[in-house]
């Protein structure tokens, strides 16, 4: 039984919400920053299992917050402390791609094990990596938000007539999952990323979209490159709409305004990050794997 929810200001809404799914109550997580950037985290002290709600985007300034913060409720007497991170940074960078790199996934694995006691993640983004417990020392879980995607995508379309499309092979488990739930039918792109903002794709048989609304599905939107290039070729081959259903909306106010001025009509994102295009809500599925494992 999850004793209480802790969470950050910033993240005192969806935290409320996971509470709320747990019949838990929600206790803030309090920091003061000293005048030279150090932090004073302060914990509701604890007994029992002691959840910490906190995606981490933008990770940076968060990790070592979040740290102090485990630290604290241990201290405290909470056991376990679990980390839920519906979006959980650095996992891309899994190798050394040149010499002298540091594994970033392998980091902050191992500063997340040595902080929690168990970890609670949707959809991470993984590429040579597929299970997070080869990297983690504690247990993991991966939730996946691909056939609440599915749902909201079968919702918002009653008519039918969409084909999903995910824009590049590591969209595959997404676009295929959330078509099974709308029971459709489903293309899958070629992506080359040469920079950050450079993509090239190729889809296949796009022209299956002709006269069809293009649903975009994808794990991650993050400078929108992919999402523009792959929405421009579905409307060149004829799609009559194209929308986005995405987990972790990560885009920037100005490249979420490029997304729609590139032709997206419809975005619609999880609440695993804060984002003006959050719909579809975590809570329900975050908190049936705390209370069933
Ligand atoms: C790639 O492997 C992912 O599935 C996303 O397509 C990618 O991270 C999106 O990045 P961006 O929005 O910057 O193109």
């Amino acid at each position: 039984m999850v004793a209480s929810v802790h969470s950050f200001a910033d993240h005192e809404e969806p935290a409320r919400r996971l509470a709320t799914a747990l019949d838990s109550p929600w206790r803030p997580i309090s920091v003061r920053r000293f005048p030279d950037d150090e932090s004073l985290v302060r914990v509701v002290p604890q007994k029992g299992m002691a959840v910490v709600y906190c995606p981490l985007d933008h990770p940076n300034g968060r990790l070592v917050d979040l740290l102090l913060a485990a630290s604290a409720l241990h201290d405290a007497g909470a056991l376990p402390v679990v980390l839920v991170a519906p979006y959980l940074c650095y996992m891309r960078q899994d190798v050394a791609f040149y010499p002298g790199e540091a594994v970033s996934q392998r980091v902050t694995a191992r500063l997340l094990s040595d902080a929690f006691d168990r970890i609670v993640t949707v959809d991470p983004h993984l590429h040579r990596t597929h299970d997070l417990t080869t990297v983690f020392s504690i247990p993991v879980t991966q939730l996946s938000a691909a056939t609440l995607l599915g749902a909201a995508i079968a919702s918002d379309n009653p008519e039918g007539e969409v084909v999903l499309v995910g824009p590049d092979e590591e969209s595959r488990p997404w676009v295929e999952a959330a078509a099974r739930t709308v029971a459709c039918s489903c293309l899958v792109g070629r992506k080359v990323r040469s920079s950050d903002r450079d993509v090239q794709i190729e889809i296949e048989r796009a022209d299956a979209v002709k006269g069809k609304i293009a649903v975009l599905v994808d794990d991650v939107v993050s400078t929108g490159s992919t999402v523009r290039k792959a929405t421009r070729l579905l409307l060149d081959a004829g799609a009559v709409r194209a929308d986005l259903y995405v987990t972790h909306m990560l885009s920037s106010d100005e490249d979420t305004a490029a997304l729609r001025a590139s032709g997206i009509v419809r975005i619609v994102s999880t609440d695993s990050v804060p984002h003006p295009t959050n719909v579809v809500r975590l809570a329900s599925l975050l908190a049936g794997a705390l209370v069933t494992e």
